[in-house]
């Protein structure tokens, strides 16, 4: 595995490798299949960062389990004080009754889960939890925090396992950090 990596003009050095990622999505999807056992769980992950650890973390799960994969959209609406509306793009399933894990590759300030908190809310699910595999609780000023973290991480830029740096760098398979 590359300790250093180029993605666009800058350079990133290898923070957290590929296998302990995979542990860290096995111990999660272990603790989920408890939790969760008996239940009718639904994951709602978010596009497009989340892609490659919600797929992980569905191939581990030992229980039935529903997904669901949107995108959170900002536009200027004329109805919103803040002059800011959000809306989920993609929610296909019915939530009502059903326990819903919202699935984040990174839980940064927390602002994203707060708008996407009362969009699910109205669909009326018996519960609302977030998974992360990494958090920044030093950036964090969100209202929900979340009650699934794989690594909680420093306040520096990450990228790679889905994150981007300028669109690029998703696919790489490990999490690599802006080198200083
Ligand atoms: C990233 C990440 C989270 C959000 C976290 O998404 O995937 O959704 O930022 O940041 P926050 O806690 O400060 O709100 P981004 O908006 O960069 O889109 P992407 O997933 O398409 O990369």
């Amino acid at each position: 595995m590359n300790q250093v990596v180029k993605v666009s003009d800058k350079t990133f050095e290898l923070f957290i490798s590929e296998s302990e990622i995979l542990m860290e999505v096995n111990s999660l999807a272990k603790s989920l299949s408890e939790h969760y056992a008996n239940k009718e769980l639904v994951f709602v992950a978010l596009l497009n960062g989340s892609f490659m650890f919600a797929s992980d973390l569905m191939k581990q799960m030992t229980i039935p389990v529903e997904i669901s994969f949107v995108k959170v959209s900002s536009y200027s609406g004329e109805l919103s004080s803040s002059g800011e509306v959000s809306t989920l793009i993609g929610l296909s399933n019915d939530l009502s009754g059903k326990e819903v894990l919202i699935i984040e590759d990174i839980v940064d300030t927390g602002l994203t889960i707060d708008k996407v908190l009362p969009q699910l809310q109205k669909s009326n699910p018996s519960s609302i939890a977030v998974c992360t595999l990494l958090f920044k609780p030093d950036a964090f000023k969100g209202k929900e925090k979340p009650a699934y973290v794989g690594f909680a991480i420093p306040n520096e830029f990450v990228v790679g396992y889905g994150l981007d740096y300028n669109e690029l760098g998703r696919n790489l398979p490990a999490i690599y950090q802006l080198k200083s």
